[in-house]
């Protein structure tokens, strides 16, 4: 087979686009939308949206440590089967008492393995979305996950949403292009060893 008909079996990255604040008249909906705008302008890209308000998951229940993998919830295997599909993440956060929504660190703590070996990219926002950004970096790189080079962070962000739409200027869209490129980057690089981890696992679990 030749190269060029190779790559036409490359098969589209999965990525889980998660809305972390689940507040009423959370500014977070339109600067996922406008996230979610910009995936969609991409190729090869299969979007899943997660939005935690409907998501619904309690406070961490699990009575097992999540590196087990023995889950007594069907909340938590549906998230998990969810996030195992996943190839990649970007995570919509606000900036809350300099760190990031609690209903995303929920989410995240939830699981272990699922996440490992993956790439994930940041969208931050509120006054503090460096710091606050910077912070869930922190969280995501203990997960095993592994960060895009480049990270976008909204300071302005409630003044950008006018009417429930939020408006990016262009170093805002070159900003979130140049991290998408990051994660595809990662995820070529990353995505072999990690088939080949599971194929290792499968084996040694029969
Ligand atoms: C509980 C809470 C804590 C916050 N803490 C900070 C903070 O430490 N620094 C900051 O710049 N903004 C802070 N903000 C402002 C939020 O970052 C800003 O309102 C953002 O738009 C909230 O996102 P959301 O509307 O999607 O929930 C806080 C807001 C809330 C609700």
């Amino acid at each position: 087979m030749s190269e060029r008909q190779d790559l036409t079996h490359v098969p589209n990255m999965r990525l889980m686009l998660i809305i972390g604040s689940v507040r009423p008249g959370r500014c977070g909906l339109p600067v996922t939308l406008w996230a979610y705008d910009m995936l969609m302008d991409c190729r090869g890209v299969d979007i899943d949206f997660v939005d935690l308000m409907e998501t619904n998951l309690p406070f961490m229940n699990e009575p097992k440590p999540p590196k087990l993998k023995q889950y007594e919830y069907a909340h938590t295997r549906e998230w998990s089967a969810r996030v195992e599909d996943a190839d990649a993440f970007i995570f919509v956060a606000p900036a809350y008492n300099e760190g990031f929504a609690p209903a995303l660190r929920n989410a995240m703590d939830y699981l272990a393995l699922e996440w490992q070996s993956k790439p994930f990219g940041i969208v931050s926002y509120g006054q503090g979305a460096s710091e606050g950004g910077a912070r869930l970096k922190e969280s995501a790189r203990s997960l095993g996950l592994v960060p895009a080079r480049t990270t976008v962070a909204i300071r302005d962000s409630r003044s950008r949403v006018q009417d429930g739409e939020f408006f990016a200027d262009d170093e805002l869209v070159r900003s979130c292009s140049r991290m998408i490129e990051d994660i595809r980057r990662l995820h070529a690089e990353l995505s072999p060893a990690r088939s080949a981890g599971s194929r290792v696992a499968e084996r040694v679990n029969g």
